[in-house]
């Protein structure tokens, strides 16, 4: 969703600074939520007396809880308004949205890991990979804040809704706490730092930047839009460059192709 990116030599800017806070501020309030929640949960666990202990005891714990749950519900309005604003209003890519390519490139990548394939599927700025691991924390965040709001006043709720809507709304809070973070301890936390091509960690999110190559490992289309060339091209080329270095390390060939890459294509 994001409007055109920056390219230097081998350095690519892939997130402006306004999403690199928002991520930022994301990761902070979801910490807290889930240290306050998950000491509610358990509150039997010697983990959790002891966390609520250092945070100033239950109803401090329950009104952080609270705080953090009202800036989450912000946050993510937010996020979505400005989505709405930027492909609406601005004419933004929808990036993110789920296409037929995304279900046709996971059905391809089954096939790469079994041989029938001669390479992973070319990503676009978003690979499907990210893009279910989007609409599953964004949809799971949406069910934390609606139970969370219901749980928040009660006797207002059932002042409209039928009683059994607050048990209710307390065991799909409670359960699908747990199903959101296993989504971004498990899954998340895997392809961000643990998963080997990006192992120790991939920073982007952070920098805002992304090198050449993870671009063209992953999202190879969007490297080719921004470069302005096909995405065979783009493998073609970069084989012959890598030819041509590696011709130059041998001592062959120096005078030839010498010249520095583009620094910039905006
Ligand atoms: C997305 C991250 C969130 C996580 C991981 C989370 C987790 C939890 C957990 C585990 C509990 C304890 C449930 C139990 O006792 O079994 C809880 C309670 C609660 N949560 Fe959340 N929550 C989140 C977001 C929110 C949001 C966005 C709100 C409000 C808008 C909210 C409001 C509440 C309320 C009102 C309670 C009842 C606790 C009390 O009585 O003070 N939570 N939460």
């Amino acid at each position: 969703m994001e409007p055109d990116t920056v390219i230097t030599r081998t350095v690519i800017q892939r997130f402006r600074s306004a999403r690199i806070a928002e991520h930022g501020l994301h990761i902070f309030l979801f910490g807290a939520l889930v240290i306050t929640g998950i000491s509610q949960k358990y509150h039997g666990s010697d983990l959790s007396l002891w966390l609520i202990v250092q945070m100033g005891g239950i109803d401090w714990v329950r009104m952080v809880h609270r705080f953090a749950g009202l800036l989450f519900t912000l946050a993510i309005c937010t996020h979505l308004l400005i989505a709405v604003f930027g492909i609406v209003v601005r004419r933004w890519q929808p990036a993110l949205l789920i296409s037929k390519k995304d279900i046709d490139d996971a059905v391809h990548n089954v096939r790469y890991y079994i041989g029938l394939e001669p390479r992973p599927a070319s990503g676009g700025r978003f690979t499907y990979e990210q893009k279910f691991e989007y609409w599953g924390i964004l949809t799971g965040g949406l069910i934390m804040i609606l139970s969370g709001l219901l749980l928040w006043k009660p006797v207002l709720v059932t002042r409209f809704l039928p009683g059994e809507t607050i048990p209710a709304a307390k065991v799909l809070h409670s359960n699908e706490a747990l199903v959101v973070f296993l989504i971004i301890a498990g899954w998340h936390i895997y392809n961000a730092i643990f998963s080997p091509a990006v192992f120790p960690m991939n920073m982007s999110i952070f920098t805002g930047t992304i090198s050449r190559e993870r671009m063209k490992e992953d999202h190879l289309l969007e490297l080719a839009r921004i470069e302005r060339r096909s995405p065979d091209e783009v493998l073609r080329e970069d084989a012959a460059e890598s030819g041509r270095s590696a011709r130059r390390s041998d001592g062959r060939d120096a005078e030839e192709g010498d010249s520095p890459p583009e620094t910039s294509l905006l």
